[in-house]
């Protein structure tokens, strides 16, 4: 059986659709690790109620960042991670991790990359005003959402839409496609083809 950690830094509706896979069997995995940079994060709650180990950290209780990845690599280690899912995990992954983790990290994004990377990718599409946007599943680089791309699926926009709308249609597709592309990543040498 694979195992995979978890990154989040927030609310973890990615992080429960991916241990709901788990739980239906279309995801053949244990996930073994939650980490989170943010205490007090709903996804600490919802780790704990599946009974899944956490490892919580607080960058400004270390000088560098490859400090504190020095410590979660520990962990990853620990537990015999093959893969890293950062779902909602608001920092840049740093060298420590990147080694140790080459081309097995991957990141969800709620744009089709390379359009509107970084933070409020759904407030720089409404303000873009495009008619379609969509997300984006890749491998992680030292960059800010700049690795290669492995999956992604369009939504359109209507002239309605609000942030909370698209965010909605977004969210749903995210947690459809994320376990399907980990399945795949783990099980799979080819590319994944929708
Ligand atoms: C998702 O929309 C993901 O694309 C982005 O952060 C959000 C996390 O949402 N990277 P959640 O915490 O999984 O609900």
């Amino acid at each position: 059986m694979k195992r995979i950690a978890v990154f989040a830094s927030g609310n973890g509706s990615n992080f429960q659709a991916i241990v709901n896979a788990v739980k239906r069997s279309e995801l053949n995995a244990s996930i073994t690790l939650l980490v989170s940079d943010k205490p007090g994060a709903y996804v600490i709650d919802r780790a704990m109620k599946e009974e899944i180990p956490t490892f919580v950290f607080a960058a400004k209780n270390y000088q560098e960042k490859a400090d504190y990845e020095r410590e979660i690599l520990k962990h990853l280690k620990t537990n015999k991670i093959d893969l890293i899912v950062l779902a909602g995990y608001m920092r840049l992954v740093g060298g420590t991790l990147l080694q140790a983790f080459a081309g097995k990290i991957i990141n969800i994004h709620p744009s089709l990359l390379p359009a509107f990377p970084g933070k409020d990718a759904i407030g720089q599409a409404l303000e873009a005003g495009v008619s379609q946007t969509g997300i984006t599943i890749h491998y992680v680089d030292a960059g800010m959402d700049t690795g290669p791309i492995i999956a992604q699926e369009a939504i359109t926009l209507t002239e309605e839409e609000t942030r909370e709308s698209i965010q909605e249609k977004i969210q749903v597709l995210e947690h459809q496609l994320y376990p399907k592309v980990i399945q795949h990543l783990l099980y799979n040498k080819e590319a994944f083809h929708q």
